[in-house]
């Protein structure tokens, strides 16, 4: 992928988590996935105050995507205000594999870039397959 493609995809991340709800981590992340149809779809984190109800930022985009008819995803940019780049959650994890195995991760913390490869972080997921 060129890098205006993850520049785009680095804007919207942004923009998503200047919607963040996190009035209780008061840690604000904002998502960006490139769908293969070319159009992205963004997500913030949206907390509760039943804490474990929090959806992730992350989720939220993929939610976004399925809404939109979009089930093949090529990237993900992360944006959150960290020390340094983090990489997604667990849950958002196993989320992310249902639909891009494969996905390219980039995550930013201010300027500072992790990038991460799904299938590397999240190996021998639990998947449809397993169902049989
Ligand atoms: N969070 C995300 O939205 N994405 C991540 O990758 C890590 C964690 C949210 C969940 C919660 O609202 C806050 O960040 C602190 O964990």
């Amino acid at each position: 992928m060129d890098e205006s493609a993850w520049a785009d995809l680095k804007r919207a991340a942004l923009e998503a988590r200047a919607n963040a709800y996190a009035p209780y981590s008061g840690f604000a992340v904002g998502a960006a996935l490139l769908g293969e149809s070319g159009r992205v779809f963004t997500g913030c984190n949206v907390e509760n105050a039943s804490y474990g109800a929090t959806i992730c930022a992350e989720r939220a985009a993929l939610a976004a995507a399925v809404v939109a008819g979009e089930r093949e995803l090529r990237a993900l940019v992360i944006a959150s205000g960290a020390k340094s780049p983090t990489p997604p959650c667990g849950i958002c994890r196993q989320c992310l594999t249902e639909l891009a195995p494969g996905l390219a991760i980039r995550s930013y913390a201010g300027d500072a870039r992790g990038d991460y490869e799904l299938a590397s972080l999240f190996p021998e997921a639990f998947g449809r397959g397993n169902l049989d």
